[in-house]
């Protein structure tokens, strides 16, 4: 269980981007953080990948404080997805898989490369192991970065608005293959995009200008997200409003 208690993080230049936020991830599923652009949410999940170290409270996974994690620890424990997806445009699709394998968790190559050949053939992409980011689709490059992330095996898995780059319909088969992967990898996904999390997710946190506004059924969560206007919500997928 991911436990975060009394979480503080203020920018540099004064901006407070999580007051006070506390939320526990029971492993297993699909779990949303959803709020409106600046509510807080690429912040939190920097925090809890431990990019961003916040100024006070705590965050714990599976009992174990991060701050107190090693570098192998702490991958084995939450991956990242970042937005952009960080593929190295100079390396192939395999090539991106097994680099942090191999420099990260000493695997040999050849097993590094057979891994990422069964996740690419798994993830339905085994076409494209050498192809180059430049030359493939946003949703092929959306499964390749998903595929790296696993690679690692961590516990948890945390993607930022993975469907930012995807059109509605993409979106949406999207979401279906996520749900049809049975990892032993739990998924916390960032998102704005309420049909998105709709499709995938079972419960939510909801962000409000840096607060837990709500947390738990994702409905319950997604009936107050859309209660808070629809017209400035950024790119927001569901329609109709
Ligand atoms: N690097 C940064 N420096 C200063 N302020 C930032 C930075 N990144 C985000 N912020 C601010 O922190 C708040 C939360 O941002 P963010 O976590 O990115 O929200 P979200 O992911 O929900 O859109 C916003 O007010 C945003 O402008
Ligand atoms: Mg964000």
């Amino acid at each position: 269980m991911i436990r975060v208690e009394n979480v503080h993080f203020t920018y540099p230049g004064g901006t407070k981007a999580l007051d006070n936020v506390s939320m526990t991830v029971e492993p297993g599923g699909i779990r949303a953080i959803l709020g409106r652009s600046g509510s807080g949410k690429t912040t939190l999940l920097m925090c809890l990948s431990r990019f961003l170290e916040p100024q006070s409270g705590s965050i714990s996974i599976d009992g174990r404080g991060l701050v107190s994690l090693d570098e192998v620890e702490l991958r084995q424990s939450v991956g990242t997805v970042f937005q952009n997806l960080h593929l190295f445009p100079h390396l192939t699709v395999l090539e991106n898989l097994t680099l942090a394998p191999v420099r990260v968790l000493e695997v040999p190559e050849n097993k590094a490369k057979e891994q990422a050949r069964d996740a690419l053939e798994r993830f339905g992409i085994g076409g494209l192991a050498d192809a180059y980011p430049a030359s493939i689709s946003g949703g092929q490059a959306q499964r390749a970065a998903i595929a790296r992330g696993l690679l690692l095996e961590p516990r948890y898995l945390l993607l930022d608005e993975p469907t930012s780059a995807l059109d509605v319909q993409t979106s949406r088969e999207f979401a279906q293959w996520l749900r049809t992967l049975r990892e032993a990898t739990t998924f916390i996904i960032v998102t704005h995009d309420i049909a998105f999390a709709r499709d995938v997710a079972s419960s939510g946190v909801l962000l409000k200008d840096g607060r837990v506004a709500t947390e738990g059924a994702l409905e319950t969560a997604v009936l107050e997200l859309e209660g808070e206007g629809a017209e400035d919500r950024e790119g927001d997928r569901a329609g109709g409003g």
